[in-house]
């Protein structure tokens, strides 16, 4: 049987669970979120198997800057030796990188690296992966309407011509397929100012799993379980059916 009408194009993960997996074993929260590293890894490896043509992911929050200096330090770290690291590795596997939110906090170094990884990976074709760095859903919704706004201001365009679909060209991800799923894995039911405008109509995946703990199968768990889901965009399952 075909399936692919109901394999989500768009995935999005709030990777969340990494401090109390890292507890749970006796350990430092940092040593969770290393571990998380290669949970990353395997998600980016199976959205490419699937078939999947974009996976976003929720790597630092515009509110996770308040957690202990060590902490944010380590997580920044981080992302740089991945970037490092990995960057070749997914260039030689036809992924293309890209790194939504604002990036204007983080050092020269990182920002470089970042726009470097970026353009190396600009033309591939088989996976989009947007990580979600210093990224905040009502940032993204604030950071469209000040474009907006000056674009308005210049006489560029008139009020009247915003509508949701301009609106929604100046927001983060707009180039790419609509979200489909959004998966939080580590148990709490909630967003946490992720994708706020994006999540309009998607279908919302939530797992005790914590993300170190979350390997391929968990992954394949959350697609089976969209797949069985009828989307009615607020149609009646009758005229979905028909
Ligand atoms: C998610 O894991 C990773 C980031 C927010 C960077 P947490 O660090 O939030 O782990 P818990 O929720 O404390 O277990
Ligand atoms: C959301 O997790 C952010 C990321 C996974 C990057 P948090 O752990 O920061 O969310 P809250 O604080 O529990 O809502
Ligand atoms: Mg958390």
């Amino acid at each position: 049987m075909n399936n692919d009408e109901k394999l989500p194009r768009h995935v999005a993960i709030i990777m969340d669970g990494n401090g109390r997996w890292a507890k749970q074993r006796g350990k430092i929260r940092t040593f969770g979120h290393k571990a998380g590293v290669d949970s990353v890894r395997s998600a980016v490896s199976f959205a490419r198997k699937r078939g999947i043509e974009v996976l976003t992911l929720f790597a630092f929050s515009s509110e996770n800057w308040n957690r202990p200096a060590d902490e944010v330090g380590v997580l920044m770290e981080l992302f740089n030796l991945v970037l490092k690291s990995e960057v070749k590795k997914l260039h030689k596997n036809d992924v293309r990188l890209k790194v939504v939110g604002d990036t204007s906090r983080f050092d020269a170094k990182l920002v470089a690296r970042i726009h470097e990884a970026e353009a190396l990976t600009a033309n591939n074709q088989s996976l989009v992966l947007n990580i979600a760095a210093n990224y905040g859903g009502r940032w993204d919704i604030v950071h469209a309407a000040k474009e907006l706004v000056a674009q308005a201001v210049s006489g560029q365009i008139q009020a009247s011509d915003i509508d949701e679909s301009l609106f929604d060209r100046h927001t983060s991800l707009s180039e790419l397929p609509q979200l489909d799923l959004l998966i939080r894995t580590g148990g709490e039911s909630r967003v946490s100012n992720f994708l706020l405008w994006q999540l309009a109509y998607a279908e919302l995946y939530f797992t005790p799993t914590l993300w170190p703990d979350f390997d391929e199968n968990a992954f394949a768990s959350a697609i089976n379980d969209y797949s069985a889901r009828q989307r009615r965009f607020g149609l009646t399952g009758e005229q979905v059916d028909a």
